[in-house]
């Protein structure tokens, strides 16, 4: 603070002392006179104006000084409570994984009676449901690195659905994958764009409580940028959920918007989501209809040997 007060204070002195001078008459006496001149036709109301202005500037840059201040204690907070957070979110997370793939292991098991088995199917649900949002902490706080490889979009994807069969299950969701044969191999990070994935079909099953269809497919697409075209590959998921309010569809990429409750949401998983796809600098975008259902598409660069 010292240092950018005394730097502009510097300057305002020696701008200052031109004024002050300006205000001395010849025999060095003081005058009063407001249109006595100096040799730069400065006047003593002059002078007093400018030294005004400079006090308000000065006011001004106090005013900056204390915001600045402020939002730097806040940005190391927020990375004291970002390390918080991970160590948290790692410690519970970590279990709770174990949890969720013992519990898909007993449901698995054709002896469980159907009461028995819609208790385990809660259980996973709900276990499920905290994975998520200590996943969505974890993957904020940190800044993740990518390590693109050649990946195969369908086993990507299939990966990803795994995790959620016994949901659909429960839930009555129809899934329906559709991969073109032809599909080339993506340049991206496995892992974080499974990331993203898990978080698209998260909200397709919120919006689906009662049921409904969810489709997985994906084909080849180039992107045209004016004059160069990239061969790249759209993912699509489509659900026929409850829709998004076009009011809301400005607001859904940005974190910690949510329409869930307390405790179902962070608002995290879009957030998340479009941060890992623009590093793969690839698109995230989405059509809605309220009522009827969403369709996200999520297009990625084709991995080629120069991106290696
Ligand atoms: N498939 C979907 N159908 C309906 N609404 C959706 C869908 N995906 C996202 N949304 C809306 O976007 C909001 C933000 O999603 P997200 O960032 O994943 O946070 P969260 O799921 O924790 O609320 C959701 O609360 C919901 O309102
Ligand atoms: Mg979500």
């Amino acid at each position: 603070m010292q240092v950018v007060a005394s730097g502009y204070n510097g300057m305002r002195i020696s701008r200052g002392n031109n004024a002050v001078l300006g205000r001395t008459n010849r025999d060095g006496g003081r005058s009063n006179d407001v249109t006595n001149r100096d040799q730069e036709g400065w006047t003593n109301q002059d002078a007093t104006q400018d030294l005004q202005e400079r006090n308000e500037e000065l006011v001004l840059a106090n005013e900056r000084l204390v915001v600045d201040q402020r939002e730097l204690l806040r940005q190391q907070r927020l990375v004291v409570l970002g390390k918080l957070v991970a160590t948290i979110a790692h410690k519970i997370g970590t279990p709770l994984t174990a949890i969720s793939g013992h519990l898909q292991l007993l449901l698995e098991d054709p002896q469980l009676s159907s009461e028995v088995n819609q208790r385990i199917q809660i259980i996973f649900r709900q276990t499920h449901r905290l994975n998520t949002v200590m996943q969505d902490l974890l993957n904020f706080v940190r800044t993740p690195t990518l390590e693109l490889e050649p990946v195969s979009i369908p086993q990507c994807l299939e990966q990803a659905l795994q995790l959620f069969l016994p949901i659909f299950d429960k839930q009555s969701i129809l899934l329906h994958t559709d991969y073109q044969a032809s599909l080339p191999l993506a340049c991206a990070d496995f892992l974080q764009l499974q990331d993203a994935v898990n978080n698209l079909i998260d909200n397709a099953i919120d919006a689906m409580p009662h049921g409904g269809q969810l489709r997985v497919s994906a084909w080849p697409q180039d992107r045209q940028d004016s004059l160069v075209r990239e061969p790249g590959i759209c993912i699509e998921i489509h659900d026929t959920g409850i829709g998004i309010p076009s009011d809301c569809l400005e607001s859904i990429f940005q974190a910690f918007f949510t329409t869930k409750n307390i405790g179902e949401g962070t608002g995290l998983g879009l957030a998340i989501a479009s941060e890992i796809v623009q590093q793969h600098q690839g698109k995230l975008s989405v059509e809605s209809a309220e009522g009827q259902g969403t369709t996200f598409f999520l297009w990625l660069p084709v991995w080629s040997e120069k991106t290696s």
